[in-house]
């Protein structure tokens, strides 16, 4: 059970699209790796990088939303606030208590569920009102 690149997933802008999939290939790396009970050290390595790329792939739509202000920004950055919590929560939590199956669990939960969402609903609006916008 991983998580493949679709192209439905794309919002028709390349940058973006570039980022969304390697942040899939990151998720699907962690779920192959708890698969192999390599789960807790590709944890940590996933929390890392997260960290860093989140922020900076935020940033980015951020910024687009920004400069062809768009109308859902401040509903799109919540999302974005909420989930960089969550990450920090987990983190917080892995560091607390070690790295439990829970950790590991949670944080599947959270890539899977929230991201994928977040990609086919809020970001797909993003990229119809680009496209929209462009044409
Ligand atoms: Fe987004």
């Amino acid at each position: 059970m991983g998580i493949t690149w679709r192209d439905s997933l794309a919002i028709g802008v390349e940058a973006i699209d570039n980022q969304h999939r390697e942040l899939l290939s990151r998720f699907d790396r962690l779920l192959n790796a708890c698969e192999s009970g390599q789960g807790a050290d590709e944890l940590k390595s996933t929390m890392s990088f997260l960290e860093v790329y989140i922020k900076s792939h935020f940033n980015d739509e951020e910024a687009l939303q920004k400069l062809h202000r768009f109308p859902g920004y401040e509903e799109h950055r919540a999302q974005h606030l909420y989930f960089i919590g969550r990450i920090r929560e987990l983190r917080e939590e892995v560091n607390r208590e070690g790295i439990l199956v829970h950790n590991v669990i949670e944080t599947n939960n959270l890539l899977m569920k929230w991201f994928l969402n977040h990609i086919s609903k809020v970001d797909s609006e993003l990229g119809k009102f680009l496209l929209s916008r462009n044409s």
